[in-house]
């Protein structure tokens, strides 16, 4: 069944979201607190080694109810079946979106077009481990004989991100393989990597769903040039490897089809690190690892799937974004991780995000009036503190933040964590609360300080507070819980999909550039001259000049 084509303005649900929003009962968290001592309790869900606080926000048990509401009207309910049954909701491609029975853990048929595709995953996750095992071990060995040190990634987009950031995440878990990313055409970014590289001991995992993507084929051009200045033709088969749909482009690229680890069409570039475009993670931290970040995820799924929406954490967050989004103007969001490991999650969610919501035209093919995809921006406490916190505390945006902690620090620096995670609650209480001009003035008279000062500096010591956040509170960075978090923030992003009547899974806005680009390289090379504006021809001919 396709996804059905509702305008979420056209249901009873999102009229008396409006009205509820009008009356103002919700805009103040503090007074919400105030007049309910049991608060806390009720916005709050509990699941596994996971604890998501919802309470600091400008919603009360009537919001949710709408909210639920909402989701029922926009029939999220066939929306999830169809998601995880296969069917073709990416309709403008054609393709199911599965990335689900990549890791799914009741092993129950997952049928496409009738077929179970089950075995053939099991059969390429079986690939994956024999090839991380002999790498790991030392028992596949380079073109001198060596053993391999070195795995470098060459991937853009979901192709790198989605592995760049888990390879961070799970830094504690790592073996003695070294790990690098090659992913910006900028050719700087080849060379620094290269510049450290040994030909002897270092393995190329070129990652391309399509292997027609010009950065990538680019950079393993680059790559594989650099290697033969070392090795023969007939070594690179034992230090280069694919990842892709397109075994007809790696082997004419020169990789052999021994050494093409497949994907499919149904898994989405942004959302394929659970297939063999996690390769490079599998090498880093061994495939035991890798298959306790499947399963988390896989556990993520269920909950998702099973559970009622008033409990479902990627329901009830997603709903939120709605509120804040449509019905507060609020425009972005942050997302602060209080662990360095969690790093690149931001930048990774970029692209899930706003390559998924950031569409302008509804599942009827019709512009849409009402606001869609977030932006999604963030860096992790303790630093982003002392970096942007200040416009979070006394900006004039609203921006609804996720905080992301954990119980137990990996290392177990106690008292470094008891530091961090000091932090992490009194951030989440001071955005809530806030400073009043009483508090400030009982700081200042303790302080004696002089009347005419403290007037005067007294409005800008004021929080105002109310800003929203949630509380993701996990009992340890492991990889079971790594892949429940990317999952449950994969299924937030389908159900304001689905809310927001859009097509999430396709990407038609990036190919445009692309083109341009193309047609401008040949005019670089001589081979076509075409019309541009003012400023891109005069831009243009400044740099053919220049360079
Ligand atoms: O830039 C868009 C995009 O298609 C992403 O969706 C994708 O993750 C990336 O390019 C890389 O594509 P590929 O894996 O085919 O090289």
């Amino acid at each position: 069944m396709a996804l059905h084509k509702v305008n979420p303005l056209t249901t009873q649900a999102w009229s008396n979201l409006q009205n509820h929003f009008n009356e103002g009962n919700t805009h103040n968290i503090k007074g919400l607190f105030e007049s309910d001592a049991d608060r806390a309790a009720k916005f709050r869900i509990q699941w596994k080694e996971f604890l998501v606080d919802y309470s600091k926000n400008r919603i009360t048990l009537e919001t949710m109810t709408l909210l639920l509401d909402l989701a029922k009207s926009c029939k999220l309910s066939d929306a999830i079946k169809s998601y995880f049954n296969g069917e073709a909701i990416n309709e403008t491609e054609n393709r199911a979106v599965l990335h689900t029975a990549l890791r799914s853990i009741d092993k129950k048929p997952v049928l496409l077009n009738g077929v179970d595709i089950l075995p053939e995953i099991q059969q390429v996750k079986d690939q994956m481990d024999r090839f991380c095992q002999s790498i790991i071990s030392g028992e596949a060995r380079g073109y001198t004989g060596k053993t391999f040190t070195d795995v470098v990634n060459i991937g853009i987009g979901g192709s790198d991100l989605g592995p760049a950031m888990v390879v961070d995440a799970l830094a504690y878990y790592k073996n003695h393989l070294n790990t690098h990313f090659i992913s910006n055409v900028d050719g700087d970014h080849v060379q620094e990597v290269l510049k450290k590289l040994n030909p002897e001991t270092t393995l190329f995992v070129i990652v391309s769903k399509t292997f027609t993507t010009q950065e990538t084929l680019a950079n393993a051009t680059t790559a594989q040039n650099w290697f033969l200045k070392h090795g023969t033709a007939a070594d690179i088969a034992k230090h280069f490897v694919a990842v892709s749909t397109n075994i007809e482009k790696v082997t004419a690229f020169g990789i052999s089809s021994e050494n093409i680890f497949p994907m499919w069409d149904w898994v989405g570039g942004r959302f394929s690190l659970w297939s063999a475009v996690g390769l490079t993670i599998a090498l880093a931290v061994g495939f035991d690892k890798f298959e306790e970040l499947l399963t988390g995820a896989g556990e993520m799924d269920k909950h998702f799937r099973d559970s009622d929406f008033h409990e479902n954490i990627p329901v009830v967050l997603a709903l939120l974004t709605v509120w804040y989004n449509n019905f507060y103007g609020a425009e972005s969001e942050a997302l602060i991780p209080y662990t360095q490991y969690l790093q690149k999650l931001a930048p990774y969610l970029q692209q899930g995000i706003m390559e998924s919501n950031g569409k302008s035209v509804d599942r009827s093919g019709n512009p849409i009036d009402y606001q869609t995809g977030t932006i999604i921006w963030g860096e992790p406490g303790t630093n982003s503190q002392h970096a942007f916190f200040q416009l979070l505390h006394q900006g004039t945006k609203l921006i609804p933040t996720d905080f992301i902690g954990f119980v137990k620090s990996c290392h177990g620096l106690q008292d470094h964590h008891d530091k961090l995670m000091s932090n992490f609650f009194a951030q989440t209480e001071a955005l809530l609360n806030g400073k009043t001009a009483e508090t400030v003035q009982d700081e200042f008279d303790q302080a004696q300080m002089n009347p005419e000062k403290a007037a005067f500096l007294k409005p800008f010591k004021v929080f105002s507070g109310n800003r929203p956040t949630n509380t993701i509170l996990i009992d340890q960075l492991t990889p079971h819980a790594l892949g429940a978090l990317i999952a449950l923030y994969e299924h937030k992003i389908f159900v304001q999909g689905v809310i927001w009547n859009i097509f999430s899974y396709d990407q038609w806005g990036v190919e445009l550039g692309k083109q341009l680009a193309n047609s401008i390289l040949d005019e670089f090379d001589g081979k076509s001259s075409k019309k541009h504006d003012g400023s891109t021809a005069s831009l243009v001919s400044y740099y053919l000049d220049k360079r």
